[in-house]
């Protein structure tokens, strides 16, 4: 498919990538009256449109928006207790976004993974350059999360996490540093630029410690607003893509 903005595509397949149904359910569609381009029925569904964010205020189907096309970023507030996963069972954070977004092509994906009972920021994107941009080992974006621990802190824990030596159990390469702030006798926030398995808990455990919550509040210069409640999600605007890369360490 191509990208939003550089071309033209047949009405029929835009419709079926973006998951309203198949080819031949999109005509039946289209021959009930329920596709509109530009007010009028659309009974040609296989003429090209032009695949830009102005046809979004033009096509409606059932007299609703057209949605979000290719290329899309969404943030979402991921709650604890759904997993980031297309096919586990129990509740996945794909359940969280409209239905007929689940038969996207290009499909929706998590850009990394937070754990089950990992609640903060998640990106999700269909855009497969911008996925590994963010997630390549080599940008070391730095992602902040809150942690809660169990056990009070011994003191070195700071100098530990920041000295890029410690080792994870089962590893053979030392962590890079990572900046440690206290907040309180119980809470910190942690800053890494990298992501390896459970890496925080793995860390607070290395230090033995225990994590009982962990939230992710920051993406390089993205943080999770706060208007934005647990299971809501929306998309980032331009200035907000950007902000993911120019990153406060
Ligand atoms: N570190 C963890 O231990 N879990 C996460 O979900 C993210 C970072």
């Amino acid at each position: 498919m191509s990208k939003a903005g550089s071309s033209t595509q047949r009405l029929d397949k835009l419709l079926a990538n973006l998951g309203y149904g198949s080819r031949r359910e999109i005509n039946i569609m289209a021959r009930n009256g329920r596709i509109r381009l530009d007010g009028e029925i659309a009974a040609n569904i296989e003429q090209r449109v032009p695949v830009d964010e102005a046809l979004r205020a033009r096509l409606t189907i059932d007299g609703e928006t057209l949605d979000p096309l290719q290329g899309l970023v969404l943030m979402l507030h991921k709650p604890v207790g759904v997993t980031c996963s297309h096919n586990e069972a129990g509740d996945l954070v794909f359940d969280l976004l409209p239905l007929r977004w689940r038969h996207r092509d290009p499909p929706i994906s998590a850009v990394g993974r937070l754990d089950k009972d990992t609640s903060g920021l998640l990106l999700l994107t269909d855009d497969g350059a911008f996925l590994h941009t963010i997630i390549s080992p080599k940008r070391h974006i730095p992602k902040r999360y809150l942690v809660t621990f169990e056990r009070p802190l011994k003191g070195d824990e700071a100098e530990i996490f920041a000295s890029g030596q410690l080792m994870l159990k089962g590893e053979d390469k030392p962590l890079l540093p990572a900046q440690l702030e206290i907040l309180s006798d119980a809470q910190a926030a942690i800053t890494l630029t990298e992501g390896r398995y459970h890496q925080v808990r793995r860390m607070f455990a290395a230090v033995g410690n225990h994590v009982s919550a962990l939230h992710r509040a920051r993406i390089g210069g993205l943080e999770l607003p706060a208007d934005l409640a647990p299971g809501a999600y929306r998309a980032l605007d331009a200035g907000e893509r950007v902000s993911l890369l120019g990153a406060p360490a």
